[in-house]
């Protein structure tokens, strides 16, 4: 373990040095802007109408007396929009046709996109679309998720619906000790800071996007197939994106804007209000998990069933693939993992921060420290007695795995060593206090992407990447990259970001952005390190040096590579209102090579808080007869403020990913997986309840 940061030439066994973030003084300053700020000569305003049923068809839109009102240009619904073309796989797979705006008169869920008022203010095109009348014919709808559903069914997300090895049964019947429960966690929503926003126009023949994203040159391929362009005749920038956790990818506010930009042919905004992303931008399904352990009394797993139901609209499939986690962390000798779907009249949910590890290991890590209890073992001696050699599931190796490895350094710090195990004895006055761990994975993948390294003439260097930095210090990640490869400062180089001009590249997504973006970075910064070493002076345009690593990801042998950790957490639950507190919580991650410990452990933190939020705060309520959301903002919705959190640490062991040139894994999403459960554990271990839903809040402690 290695926390100190002085050097410019780290060894890459470890991590870096850390760097303040390269565009912090402009973020500070208000420099920065974001796609909601940048003004254009001409621009006019789009604001969207939002069903107020749950399902129905659209019968009329009253656009007439709109029309009439100030400042108003057009209004954009099912029965003028342009047609949109809906029949391509996109990177995600088929186009969520909620994208898709006013193609037909089916309204599938709450807060569905019905029209597009265009105004010369936003005011005023707020004010025409509060006014514009729509009528429906209302059909009754279905929201009710619940486990046991019988129209439930299996379906694959990022991994497979079902795997199933072993007699489950048999294993079940021969275990000395079982757990069968039921976990479920709620509703949940992203929130970023800072709402959808994309402005669109036409110039010299070209689409334009100025945007809010997670990957640009994502969006150029999804808007040049739903608009039938080529992809070369559209460009998206998305300098400074404030927040987005897996909801700014292709939504109803782009497509929209470049709608009413091409029916007006000037430039038009469309910006979401907290509200509208309720409805528009994806959420969290909430989860009904069932898991049965069968173990010896050693707490050897013999048996391990992990099965998951989470919803998806009637437009499109998406999974919250919660039982895949066990897939990576524990064997057993029958090991059966299904996830499941049913589909309600309800927006379509999609990627939040760990899409099915963050649901999934609340559930598992829960069990775990059940079946610990119950065989009167340690939770961290049981994760050691069931550490797998090799991928449970897909018997192949792991690229590295030392998930013991971070829970030693984390008991050591934490001072987990003579940790009574015993459950509601440790009082403070009213409070009942506890501490509670559990295990954390993801996966690290990494995406071909293409980059540029420019030396210029006067000395400095200038990196081209269309990467997303989505708060996660990326931008920064990429300038010591960089710096490293070509051995100069971090200082003589630049790093450009987040215009599809610069080429294909991977997404912020699935902790693999800065590991997909550093390989092409570091890639061509080596090729122009060679070119430079032959000699010759630098002509005016300087000399640029391109990546493509598809081959090289290609080559890479099957491996399970995956992110590890182990959480801890301290609580103080007070018998008199029911209120858990965390007082603190210890992170340890084993997560490839860490580029910039400042950024990295923010990263980390950020996770853990939102784990602390999950466990505690956060949960969509959805009005059984509106459909709709109720409380859709932040006073309806908390998430952690800074009174929920305590002092938060994080830190690593090392763990050069071998297959790396960089030795990244990727640390987006670890930090909120098990943090949930290690506060459930601790929850427990304070007050002797188990806590299977989430969130716990004071109503159900008490
Ligand atoms: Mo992340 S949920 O892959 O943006």
């Amino acid at each position: 373990m290695t926390t100190t940061t002085t050097g410019t030439t780290p060894a890459k066994s470890s991590h870096g040095a850390a760097h303040t973030r390269v565009e912090g003084l402009e973020k500070v300053t208000g420099a920065a802007r974001y796609a909601g700020d940048i003004p254009f000569a001409e621009l006019a305003h789009g604001w969207l109408v939002l069903s107020t049923v749950a399902r129905g068809r659209v019968v009329s839109v009253e656009t007439g007396p709109v029309l009439e009102m100030p400042g108003v240009l057009e209004v954009l619904h099912h029965g003028n929009a342009p047609h949109v073309n809906t029949d391509y796989v996109g990177l995600l797979g088929p186009p969520d046709p909620t994208v898709a705006v006013f193609q037909n008169d089916r309204v599938p869920h709450r807060g569905w996109p019905v029209a597009l008022v265009v105004a010369e203010t936003s005011e005023q095109a707020r004010e025409a679309a509060e006014a514009l009348v729509v009528q429906y014919e209302e059909e009754p709808h279905d929201i009710a998720f619940a486990a046991g559903r019988p129209d439930a069914y299996a379906h694959d997300g990022m991994g497979s619906a079902v795997e199933e090895k072993g007699d489950l049964e048999a294993e079940l019947a021969s275990s000395a000790v079982v757990v069968d429960e039921e976990y479920t966690t709620p509703e949940e929503h992203h929130n970023p800071m800072e709402p959808h926003a994309a402005a669109a126009r036409w110039e010299g023949g070209r689409l334009e996007i100025v945007d809010s994203n997670q990957g640009s040159t994502w969006i150029v391929n999804e808007l040049a197939q739903l608009f039938s362009l080529d992809p070369s005749s559209v460009r998206v920038v998305s300098e400074h994106v404030g927040g987005a956790f897996g909801s700014k990818g292709v939504r109803a506010h782009q497509v929209a804007a470049v709608m009413a930009a091409t029916v007006l042919q000037r430039p038009v905004r469309v910006v979401l209000t907290r509200r509208q992303m309720f409805s528009l931008i994806g959420y969290r399904s909430p989860t009904a998990q069932r898991i049965k352990l069968g173990a010896d009394a050693d707490g050897r797993l013999r048996a391990l069933q992990h099965d998951s139901l989470s919803l998806t609209s009637t437009v499109h499939e998406f999974v919250e693939g919660c039982a895949a986690v066990g897939r990576v962390m524990y064997d057993a000798d029958a090991h059966h993992t299904a996830n499941r779907i049913v589909r309600l009249d309800v927006p379509s949910p999609t990627f939040m921060r760990a899409p099915g590890e963050a649901p999934g290991s609340f559930a598992i890590e829960s069990a775990l420290d059940e079946l610990a209890e119950k065989c009167g073992i340690d939770p961290i001696a049981l994760r050691a007695r069931n550490d797998p050699q090799t991928g449970p599931v897909s018997g192949l190796p792991f690229s590295s795995r030392r998930v013991m490895a971070c829970f030693e350094e984390g008991a050591r710090r934490f001072g987990w060593e003579g940790r009574d195990p015993r459950p509601a004895v440790r009082r403070e006055g009213r409070l009942l206090v506890g501490t509670g761990t559990a295990a954390a994975s993801f996966p690290a993948r990494a995406v071909p992407s293409t980059g540029a390294v420019t030396a210029e003439a006067d000395g400095t260097f200038t990196v081209r990447i269309t990467a997303a930095d989505i708060g996660t210090g990326a931008r920064t990640a990429l300038t010591l990259v960089a710096a490293e490869e070509l051995g100069v400062a971090p200082e003589q180089v630049h790093v450009r970001i987040g215009d599809s001009d610069f080429g294909q590249a991977m997404i912020a997504g699935g902790s693999m952005g800065t590991r997909s973006w550093a390989w092409a970075v570091t890639s061509a910064a080596r090729d122009l390190r060679e070119q430079l070493a032959l000699g010759g002076s630098i002509p005016p345009e300087g000399i640029t040096a391109r990546s493509d690593t598809a081959e090289a990801i290609g080559a890479l042998a099957e491996t399970e590579r995956h992110s590890f950790g182990a959480q801890f957490a301290e609580v103080a639950v007070d018998t008199a209102t029911g209120e858990v507190r965390v007082r603190r919580m210890l992170g340890i991650f084993a997560a490839g090579r860490i580029v910039n410990p400042l950024t990295a452990r923010s990263q980390f933190v950020g996770g853990m808080t939102w784990g602390i939020s999950m466990a505690l705060h956060e949960e969509a309520f959805r009005d059984q007869a509106s459909g709709a959301n109720v409380g859709a903002d932040f006073a309806g919705y908390h998430v952690s403020a800074n009174a929920d959190v305590p002092h938060i640490e994080a830190d690593w062991v090392d763990d050069p990913e071998p297959d790396d040139p960089v030795g990244i894994k990727g640390i987006g999403e670890i930090g909120i997986v098990g943090a949930a459960a290690a506060i459930a554990n601790a929850v427990w271990h304070a007050t002797g309840v188990r806590h299977r839903d989430l969130p716990i809040r004071p109503d159900r402690v008490l």
